[in-house]
């Protein structure tokens, strides 16, 4: 359904060649600061960039229209609208007959009919994600009050890869002078001939996004099923484009001995930590107090250029398809900042949940 959360609570509407896309917030404790610069500089992580984006341009421009007194949280539902502009929907039309191979034109229109809104991809459009992220400024903020930071970062761009250790200010720092969000601007130029190859020959890339949150108290995660893990991966699979989610060592771990996995316990001072992290912070489904690390795959970009082969569903016979309008040739530097926003909305969730955040302010 369209909603998320229990204590802290998403409920996203629109579509992207609707009127407009939106979010209403419940739960957010009164008081809170609701900073628009920091949603701006956050969606503005999101925008298509010139050369390896679409070229479509969006305008996010935020209007919050209820919860907000004097710049800080009200206490009750704040709702957030982003207008649709620039919006022509006449190349999308054919998708209701020939569906995209790797789109959700085919089971969209097979679960919900031909009334289904398709236009720029409809409620499956990647610009259902610039509410999250403007959400996500918000709990990011509330996070700050118990001393709790997020950061994400592009990993990996087709082939390749980031295989530095890298530290959350430096994450920050860097990713956002980075068109490609990667942590390390060498890194960055290779990720972008990356895009562009595979641009130029009407194709597209994926990649990898990692997610760094540091100072989580122990104790976050409501097993058996609410785990924290559970919670993050349930929020990270809404996001389109997401193919998997691995924490810590992640499927690695199924290489390593028991003897090499395990984190071993140590005293740093009269705290109890771990020498390695294979957990990526989390035991049981629980928050150990290490940071909690993951790795999100994103798929390639499924409107691509080349001539494809599709299926007519009205005449039932096998036909070529070949999409036109504006895509991303890959998803990967605008969904880092969703990465962000999802991880934080369910952080705050839960720690709300778990009584490290009170709801009431
Ligand atoms: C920020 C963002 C932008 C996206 N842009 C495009 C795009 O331009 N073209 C496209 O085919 N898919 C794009 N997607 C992905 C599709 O929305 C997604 O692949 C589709 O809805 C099918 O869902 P699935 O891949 O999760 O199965 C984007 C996703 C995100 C998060």
């Amino acid at each position: 359904m369209n909603s998320i959360g229990t204590l802290f609570r998403i409920t996203l509407f629109g579509s992207s060649h609707g009127t407009c896309i939106g979010c209403v917030i419940d739960g957010i404790p009164p008081g809170t600061i609701i900073d628009e610069v920091a949603m701006a500089e956050d969606l503005a992580l999101r925008k298509p960039i010139t050369g390896i984006g679409t070229p479509r341009k969006e305008d996010d421009m935020v209007q919050i229209l209820s919860g907000v007194v004097g710049g800080r949280s009200s206490g009750s539902p704040l709702t957030i609208v982003i207008r649709n502009k620039n919006t022509d929907s006449s190349a999308y039309e054919k998708f209701r007959d020939v569906p995209r191979p790797g789109h959700a034109d085919f089971t969209a229109l097979l679960k919900y009919g031909t009334d289904v809104d398709i236009r720029g991809g409809g409620q499956f459009s990647g610009r259902m994600t610039a509410p999250l992220v403007a959400a996500g400024t918000i709990a990011k903020e509330i996070l700050k009050g118990i001393g709790i930071r997020t950061g994400a970062y592009s990993l990996a761009i087709g082939r390749i890869s980031d295989e530095e250790e890298r530290v959350l200010d430096d994450i920050l720092q860097i990713r956002s002078l980075n068109p490609t969000r990667a942590a390390d601007a060498m890194l960055g130029t290779c990720m972008e001939e990356e895009i562009l190859t595979a641009a130029q020959e009407g194709d597209s890339v994926g990649g990898i996004i990692k997610c760094v949150c540091e100072n989580l108290p122990i104790g976050i995660g409501e097993p058996f099923f609410d785990t924290l893990e559970g919670e993050i991966s349930k929020m990270i699979f809404s996001i389109p484009g997401v193919k998997g989610i691995e924490f810590g060592s992640g499927f690695a771990a199924a290489l390593m001995r028991g003897s090499v996995h395990n984190d071993t316990f140590a005293l740093h001072g009269d705290k109890i930590v771990t020498l390695t992290n294979n957990a990526g912070g989390v035991l049981g489904g629980i928050s150990n107090g290490m940071p909690l690390e993951m790795r999100v795959c994103i798929k390639p970009t499924a409107s691509i250029g080349k001539i494809q082969h599709s299926v007519s569903m009205c005449d039932m016979k096998q036909v070529e398809l070949q999409i036109g309008g504006r895509h991303d040739p890959c998803i990967v530097p605008r969904a880092v900042p969703v990465v962000e926003a999802t991880v934080a909305i369910t952080l705050v969730d839960l720690c709300m949940r778990g009584g490290f955040i009170d709801g009431k302010g």
